[in-house]
Protein backbone atom coordinates (compact mmCIF):
# COMPACT_ATOMS: atom_id res chain seq x y z
CA UNK A 1 0.00 0.00 0.00
CA UNK A 2 1.11 3.51 -0.89
CA UNK A 3 0.77 6.98 0.62
CA UNK A 4 0.04 9.91 -1.95
CA UNK A 5 2.97 12.90 -0.39
CA UNK A 6 2.54 16.31 -0.47
CA UNK A 7 4.41 19.20 -1.01
CA UNK A 8 4.02 21.88 1.67
CA UNK A 9 5.55 24.47 -0.21
CA UNK A 10 2.65 23.84 -2.58
CA UNK A 11 0.07 25.79 0.62
CA UNK A 12 2.50 28.69 1.47
CA UNK A 13 1.07 31.97 0.78
CA UNK A 14 3.64 33.56 -1.25
CA UNK A 15 2.30 37.19 -1.66
CA UNK A 16 1.65 39.52 2.04
CA UNK A 17 -2.22 39.66 1.15
CA UNK A 18 -3.57 43.28 1.53
CA UNK A 19 -5.38 43.58 5.34
CA UNK A 20 -6.10 46.51 6.57
CA UNK A 21 -6.09 45.82 10.94
CA UNK A 22 -9.49 46.93 12.52
CA UNK A 23 -8.30 46.59 16.02
CA UNK A 24 -5.70 44.84 17.42
CA UNK A 25 -7.16 41.78 15.67
CA UNK A 26 -3.02 41.09 14.51
CA UNK A 27 -1.21 40.91 17.78
CA UNK A 28 -4.45 38.65 19.48
CA UNK A 29 -4.09 35.95 17.03
CA UNK A 30 -0.45 35.77 16.77
CA UNK A 31 -0.48 35.63 20.65
CA UNK A 32 -3.22 32.77 20.28
CA UNK A 33 -0.93 31.05 17.48
CA UNK A 34 1.68 31.37 19.90
CA UNK A 35 -0.12 28.75 22.22
CA UNK A 36 -1.56 27.33 18.92
CA UNK A 37 -4.79 27.72 20.95
CA UNK A 38 -7.86 27.03 17.95
CA UNK A 39 -9.49 29.83 16.81
CA UNK A 40 -13.01 30.53 15.84
CA UNK A 41 -13.70 34.13 13.97
CA UNK A 42 -17.00 35.52 13.99
CA UNK A 43 -19.17 37.67 11.79
CA UNK A 44 -21.03 38.72 8.92
CA UNK A 45 -20.52 37.54 5.26
CA UNK A 46 -17.41 39.37 3.23
CA UNK A 47 -16.14 41.23 6.37
CA UNK A 48 -12.24 40.29 6.06
CA UNK A 49 -12.47 37.06 8.14
CA UNK A 50 -10.75 34.80 5.48
CA UNK A 51 -8.27 37.74 3.94
CA UNK A 52 -7.36 38.00 7.81
CA UNK A 53 -6.67 34.53 8.15
CA UNK A 54 -4.31 34.47 4.88
CA UNK A 55 -3.12 37.56 5.73
CA UNK A 56 -1.70 36.01 9.02
CA UNK A 57 -0.71 32.73 7.57
CA UNK A 58 1.24 34.70 5.40
CA UNK A 59 2.62 36.85 8.29
CA UNK A 60 3.19 33.62 10.52
CA UNK A 61 4.80 31.65 7.29
CA UNK A 62 3.02 28.91 7.55
CA UNK A 63 1.21 26.53 5.28
CA UNK A 64 -2.30 27.40 4.80
CA UNK A 65 -5.09 24.57 4.03
CA UNK A 66 -8.76 26.25 3.25
CA UNK A 67 -11.85 23.85 3.31
CA UNK A 68 -15.41 24.93 2.32
CA UNK A 69 -17.93 23.02 4.48
CA UNK A 70 -20.74 21.97 3.74
CA UNK A 71 -24.01 19.40 4.75
CA UNK A 72 -23.09 16.79 2.49
CA UNK A 73 -19.09 16.71 3.90
CA UNK A 74 -18.50 13.73 5.94
CA UNK A 75 -15.83 12.78 8.30
CA UNK A 76 -13.79 11.33 5.14
CA UNK A 77 -13.38 14.62 3.31
CA UNK A 78 -11.75 15.74 6.29
CA UNK A 79 -9.54 12.94 7.17
CA UNK A 80 -8.85 10.85 4.46
CA UNK A 81 -10.06 7.49 2.20
CA UNK A 82 -8.52 4.54 0.13
CA UNK A 83 -8.18 5.27 -2.82
CA UNK A 84 -8.28 2.36 -5.35
CA UNK A 85 -6.07 2.65 -8.75
CA UNK A 86 -4.57 0.08 -11.39
CA UNK A 87 -1.66 -0.24 -8.88
CA UNK A 88 -3.54 -1.26 -5.44
CA UNK A 89 -5.08 0.62 -2.50
CA UNK A 90 -3.41 3.83 -2.13
CA UNK A 91 -4.81 6.04 1.53
CA UNK A 92 -5.15 9.42 0.45
CA UNK A 93 -4.96 12.49 3.59
CA UNK A 94 -8.08 14.52 3.64
CA UNK A 95 -6.88 18.12 3.94
CA UNK A 96 -7.56 18.40 7.57
CA UNK A 97 -5.01 15.44 7.89
CA UNK A 98 -2.68 17.01 5.43
CA UNK A 99 -2.25 20.27 7.74
CA UNK A 100 -1.61 18.05 10.65
CA UNK A 101 1.23 16.48 9.28
CA UNK A 102 2.95 19.42 7.64
CA UNK A 103 2.10 22.23 10.66
CA UNK A 104 -0.11 24.32 8.32
CA UNK A 105 -3.06 26.28 9.34
CA UNK A 106 -6.66 24.47 8.64
CA UNK A 107 -9.19 26.87 8.17
CA UNK A 108 -12.57 25.62 7.89
CA UNK A 109 -14.74 28.04 6.02
CA UNK A 110 -18.41 27.99 7.29
CA UNK A 111 -17.84 24.55 10.19
CA UNK A 112 -21.29 25.01 10.96
CA UNK A 113 -23.04 23.71 7.81
CA UNK A 114 -21.12 20.75 8.73
CA UNK A 115 -23.38 17.62 10.04
CA UNK A 116 -22.40 17.23 13.82
CA UNK A 117 -21.02 13.82 12.73
CA UNK A 118 -18.34 15.24 10.85
CA UNK A 119 -17.46 18.20 13.53
CA UNK A 120 -16.56 15.93 16.22
CA UNK A 121 -13.66 14.79 14.00
CA UNK A 122 -11.81 17.88 15.27
CA UNK A 123 -12.21 17.23 18.88
CA UNK A 124 -9.04 15.71 19.89
CA UNK A 125 -6.90 17.79 17.51
CA UNK A 126 -8.36 21.10 19.32
CA UNK A 127 -7.60 19.82 23.14
CA UNK A 128 -4.41 19.03 24.99
CA UNK A 129 -4.42 15.88 22.75
CA UNK A 130 -3.28 17.30 19.31
CA UNK A 131 -3.61 14.20 17.33
CA UNK A 132 -5.96 12.82 14.33
CA UNK A 133 -7.42 8.89 14.49
CA UNK A 134 -7.01 7.27 11.14
CA UNK A 135 -9.58 4.65 11.90
CA UNK A 136 -9.87 3.34 8.70
CA UNK A 137 -5.98 3.39 8.11
CA UNK A 138 -5.34 2.19 11.73
CA UNK A 139 -3.19 5.00 12.64
CA UNK A 140 -2.53 8.20 14.92
CA UNK A 141 -1.30 11.08 13.62
CA UNK A 142 0.43 13.38 16.29
CA UNK A 143 0.15 17.12 15.19
CA UNK A 144 2.94 19.20 13.99
CA UNK A 145 4.17 21.44 16.55
CA UNK A 146 3.11 24.10 13.79
CA UNK A 147 -0.42 23.16 13.26
CA UNK A 148 -3.46 25.56 14.35
CA UNK A 149 -6.94 24.73 13.52
CA UNK A 150 -8.86 27.85 12.46
CA UNK A 151 -12.92 28.02 12.13
CA UNK A 152 -15.20 30.68 10.68
CA UNK A 153 -18.50 31.32 12.01
CA UNK A 154 -21.12 33.22 10.84
CA UNK A 155 -23.46 34.22 13.92
CA UNK A 156 -26.50 35.59 11.70
CA UNK A 157 -27.19 32.30 10.04
CA UNK A 158 -27.28 30.07 12.89
CA UNK A 159 -30.58 28.11 14.10
CA UNK A 160 -31.45 25.71 16.65
CA UNK A 161 -30.92 22.68 13.89
CA UNK A 162 -27.94 23.98 13.10
CA UNK A 163 -25.47 25.34 15.65
CA UNK A 164 -22.17 24.17 16.96
CA UNK A 165 -22.35 21.99 20.10
CA UNK A 166 -20.84 23.40 23.19
CA UNK A 167 -18.22 20.49 23.31
CA UNK A 168 -17.27 22.04 19.50
CA UNK A 169 -17.14 25.68 21.02
CA UNK A 170 -15.79 25.78 23.78
CA UNK A 171 -12.74 24.06 22.34
CA UNK A 172 -12.03 27.70 20.44
CA UNK A 173 -10.74 30.79 21.50
CA UNK A 174 -12.97 33.23 19.62
CA UNK A 175 -12.88 36.87 17.76
CA UNK A 176 -15.86 38.86 16.94
CA UNK A 177 -15.05 40.75 12.85
CA UNK A 178 -17.90 42.96 11.62
CA UNK A 179 -17.73 45.57 8.73
CA UNK A 180 -14.93 47.72 9.33
CA UNK A 181 -16.00 51.68 10.57
CA UNK A 182 -16.25 54.29 7.91
CA UNK A 183 -12.58 55.39 7.33
CA UNK A 184 -11.09 52.17 7.04
CA UNK A 185 -13.92 50.35 4.76
CA UNK A 186 -13.31 53.80 2.62
CA UNK A 187 -9.35 52.67 2.26
CA UNK A 188 -10.41 49.18 1.48
CA UNK A 189 -12.84 50.12 -1.03
CA UNK A 190 -10.43 52.36 -2.84
CA UNK A 191 -7.52 50.09 -2.71
CA UNK A 192 -9.11 46.67 -4.05
CA UNK A 193 -11.25 48.09 -6.73
CA UNK A 194 -9.18 51.31 -7.80
CA UNK A 195 -11.91 53.76 -7.92
CA UNK A 196 -11.33 57.12 -6.48
CA UNK A 197 -11.77 58.30 -2.67
CA UNK A 198 -15.39 60.29 -3.37
CA UNK A 199 -16.54 57.37 -5.21
CA UNK A 200 -15.58 54.49 -2.52
CA UNK A 201 -17.07 57.44 0.58
CA UNK A 202 -20.23 57.30 -1.60
CA UNK A 203 -20.69 53.28 -1.32
CA UNK A 204 -19.64 52.98 2.07
CA UNK A 205 -22.91 55.26 2.78
CA UNK A 206 -25.12 53.53 0.84
CA UNK A 207 -23.85 50.37 2.91
CA UNK A 208 -24.84 52.31 6.10
CA UNK A 209 -28.55 52.69 4.96
CA UNK A 210 -28.58 49.05 4.05
CA UNK A 211 -27.18 47.42 7.27
CA UNK A 212 -29.51 49.99 9.35
CA UNK A 213 -32.34 47.63 7.23
CA UNK A 214 -30.69 44.33 8.54
CA UNK A 215 -33.67 42.41 10.58
CA UNK A 216 -35.97 44.86 9.02
CA UNK A 217 -36.47 43.60 5.55
CA UNK A 218 -32.84 42.41 5.25
CA UNK A 219 -31.17 39.19 6.20
CA UNK A 220 -28.02 41.13 6.07
CA UNK A 221 -26.61 44.52 4.81
CA UNK A 222 -24.44 45.24 2.14
CA UNK A 223 -20.67 43.58 2.80
CA UNK A 224 -17.81 44.96 2.25
CA UNK A 225 -17.34 42.35 -0.44
CA UNK A 226 -20.08 43.80 -2.51
CA UNK A 227 -18.57 47.59 -2.00
CA UNK A 228 -15.52 45.83 -3.88
CA UNK A 229 -17.69 44.47 -6.67
CA UNK A 230 -19.53 47.86 -7.40
CA UNK A 231 -16.26 49.89 -7.16
CA UNK A 232 -14.53 46.98 -9.87
CA UNK A 233 -17.06 47.79 -12.23
CA UNK A 234 -17.77 51.47 -11.42
CA UNK A 235 -13.67 52.04 -12.16
CA UNK A 236 -14.61 50.03 -14.93
CA UNK A 237 -16.22 52.49 -16.72
CA UNK A 238 -19.66 51.57 -15.56
CA UNK A 239 -22.60 53.69 -14.82
CA UNK A 240 -22.67 54.11 -10.92
CA UNK A 241 -26.34 53.16 -10.80
CA UNK A 242 -26.12 49.80 -12.84
CA UNK A 243 -22.86 49.02 -11.02
CA UNK A 244 -24.71 49.54 -7.57
CA UNK A 245 -27.61 47.72 -9.15
CA UNK A 246 -25.94 45.09 -9.97
CA UNK A 247 -23.44 44.55 -6.88
CA UNK A 248 -25.55 45.55 -3.90
CA UNK A 249 -28.88 45.51 -4.80
CA UNK A 250 -29.89 42.30 -6.97
CA UNK A 251 -27.69 39.77 -5.75
CA UNK A 252 -29.58 41.09 -1.77
CA UNK A 253 -33.27 40.91 -2.03
CA UNK A 254 -36.12 40.12 -4.05
CA UNK A 255 -38.01 41.64 -2.50
CA UNK A 256 -39.62 44.50 -4.60
CA UNK A 257 -40.28 47.14 -1.90
CA UNK A 258 -36.54 46.45 -0.10
CA UNK A 259 -34.61 47.14 -4.14
CA UNK A 260 -37.03 50.19 -3.85
CA UNK A 261 -35.73 51.63 -0.67
CA UNK A 262 -32.26 50.45 -1.75
CA UNK A 263 -32.50 51.98 -5.18
CA UNK A 264 -33.56 55.22 -3.10
CA UNK A 265 -30.54 55.21 -1.35
CA UNK A 266 -28.19 54.85 -4.33
CA UNK A 267 -30.39 58.00 -5.57
CA UNK A 268 -29.56 59.71 -2.76
CA UNK A 269 -25.68 59.34 -2.58
CA UNK A 270 -24.81 58.34 -6.62
CA UNK A 271 -28.10 60.24 -8.43
N1 LIG B 1 -9.77 44.54 6.77
C1 LIG B 1 -9.72 44.34 5.44
N2 LIG B 1 -8.59 44.58 4.75
C2 LIG B 1 -8.55 44.39 3.42
N3 LIG B 1 -9.60 43.95 2.67
C3 LIG B 1 -10.75 43.70 3.31
C4 LIG B 1 -10.87 43.85 4.71
N4 LIG B 1 -12.13 43.53 5.07
C5 LIG B 1 -12.77 43.18 3.94
N5 LIG B 1 -11.94 43.26 2.87
C6 LIG B 1 -12.36 43.04 1.48
O1 LIG B 1 -13.58 42.36 1.53
C7 LIG B 1 -13.55 41.19 0.73
C8 LIG B 1 -14.30 40.08 1.41
O2 LIG B 1 -13.58 39.61 2.53
P1 LIG B 1 -13.51 38.06 2.90
O3 LIG B 1 -13.58 37.24 1.67
O4 LIG B 1 -12.34 37.90 3.79
O5 LIG B 1 -14.89 37.92 3.71
P2 LIG B 1 -15.36 36.78 4.72
O6 LIG B 1 -15.59 37.46 6.02
O7 LIG B 1 -14.42 35.64 4.67
O8 LIG B 1 -16.77 36.40 4.09
P3 LIG B 1 -17.55 34.97 4.04
O9 LIG B 1 -18.09 34.74 5.41
O10 LIG B 1 -18.62 35.21 3.03
O11 LIG B 1 -16.54 33.95 3.59
C9 LIG B 1 -12.08 40.87 0.52
O12 LIG B 1 -11.86 40.26 -0.73
C10 LIG B 1 -11.43 42.24 0.59
O13 LIG B 1 -11.49 42.85 -0.69
MG1 LIG C 1 -14.60 33.69 3.81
Amino acid sequence: MSEIKVDPKQYIVKDEPYYEAVNDEIELYQSAYDVRMPMMIKGPTGCGKSRFVEHMAWKLGKPLISVACNEDMTASDLVGRFLLDKDGTKWQDGPLTTAARIGAICYLDEIVEARQDTTVVIHPLTDHRRELPLDKKGELVKAHPDFQLVISYNPGYQSLMKDLKQSTKQRFGGMDFDYPETELEVAIVTKESGVDQAIAEKLVQIAHRARNLKGHGLDEGISTRLLVYAGQLIAKGVAAEAACSMTMITPLTDDPDMRDTLNAAVQTFLG
